[in-house]
């Protein structure tokens, strides 16, 4: 198959031939304002079949789906409650995906066989207009080949998928870089499976009382993430990844130690704060510790990178994780494999 890879430019033009290939079952890569996402008929159980076997995904992790208007919703669940229209006045539309009982006529295919759905209203003009372009409903993953970091361009998208999907629509560099915030409205108490850019602050302040999923941020033996996505090591790069924690000067020392000790290829994660204290490695800052936003969106592509460099070995500092800090820990954290070392305390 050839996959069609359009500018965004002329968004109508461009957003009825998506549409187009959308509503006869085809797969369409898109802009979101958190990470491209690969779109296909959420009421088509061969268009998520097709997901799957693009992404190489396996087929019990359910998918999201992408809708532009809140009257879509009957069309999903006939028990949507309050607290779903309460954070989508706040939040939506943006980089928040909200789940709850699902309607029959939902397909399991999209769902992954459970019999709730994840839905998310994304706050980007292509996406929005190729949701209504192919009928109002649009179920899409992030658009990485399974075990990829998520694409935050559409070049990321076209090393992964080119051959495997219909069309990839270009809209330039995406404004957040990491996966929404996934809370579950389906039980007693809501609770967060993944944390993003909507912190548990800002879903306390509508909802009162929410819940972390208690396996987010460390690597627990019996416990299960209630989000099957992320139970698979997702965004693992092919280098080897080790965290560091602890005083900048500390984690510096530490790091430059290992990179000298090393004859592999060496890559450091770091920030605009501590970039001067490296060298020997491949050296990618992140962004400044003060803007946490521009550390979210560098994660992926650096990592992305360092795989294209065949760096062995990478080496990263860690963040707070303090606010929108547990969402950009809890990526790294997968990447690493929950490898984290406290430099402080084997000092
Ligand atoms: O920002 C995003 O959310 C991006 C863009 C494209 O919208 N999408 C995205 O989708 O990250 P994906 O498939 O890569 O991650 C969706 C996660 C998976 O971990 C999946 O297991 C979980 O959501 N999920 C989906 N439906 C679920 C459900 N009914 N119950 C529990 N977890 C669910
Ligand atoms: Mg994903």
């Amino acid at each position: 198959m050839e996959t069609q890879i359009l500018k965004a430019d002329e968004l109508d033009a461009v957003c009825e031939k998506a549409g187009e290939i959308l509503k006869k079952g085809g797969l369409v890569a898109f802009p979101t304002e958190t990470v491209y996402g690969l779109g296909g008929d959420a009421f088509n159980p061969d268009s998520s079949r097709k997901i799957y076997a693009a992404k190489g995904r396996p087929s019990d992790n359910p998918l999201i789906v992408h809708i532009a208007e809140l009257s879509a919703l009957d069309k999903l669940s006939a028990d949507i409650p309050q607290t779903l229209y309460d954070l989508a006045e706040a939040f939506w539309p943006g980089p928040l995906t909200m789940i709850i009982k699902k309607r029959e006529s939902v397909p399991c295919e999209t769902t992954g066989g459970l019999d709730t759905v994840a839905i998310r209203m994304p706050d980007h003009p292509v996406a929005l207009k190729l949701i209504r372009a192919g009928g109002g409903y649009i179920a899409a993953p992030s658009a990485n080949a399974s075990g990829r970091p998520s694409p935050t361009l559409a070049s990321h998208v076209a090393e992964d998928l080119s051959g495997r999907i219909d069309m990839i629509i270009d809209g330039g560099e995406v404004g957040i870089g990491i996966e929404s915030t996934i809370v579950d409205l389906s039980g007693e108490v809501p609770m967060i499976l993944r944390p993003g850019y909507v912190t548990h602050d800002m879903l306390s302040r509508i909802l009162g009382h929410v819940e972390s999923d208690p396996t987010l941020m460390k690597k627990t033996e019996g416990g299960r993430p209630k989000a099957p996505g992320m139970r698979y090591r997702h965004y693992a790069p092919k280098g080897d990844m080790q965290l560091f924690a602890g005083d900048m000067a500390c984690v510096a020392e530490t790091i430059n130690k290992k990179v000298a000790r090393s004859s592999k290829k060496c890559g450091i994660l770091c920030c605009d704060e501590s970039a001067g204290l490296y060298d020997n490695a491949v050296i990618r800052s992140l962004g400044s510790r003060s803007d946490l936003r521009s550390v979210a969106l560098n994660i992926y592509r650096a990592l992305r990178e360092f795989d294209d460099e065949g760096i062995e070995e990478i080496y990263a500092e860690s963040f707070d994780t303090d606010g929108f800090g547990q969402a950009v820990m809890n990526r790294m954290l997968k990447a690493a494999g929950y490898n984290i070392i406290n430099t402080e305390e084997t000092k």
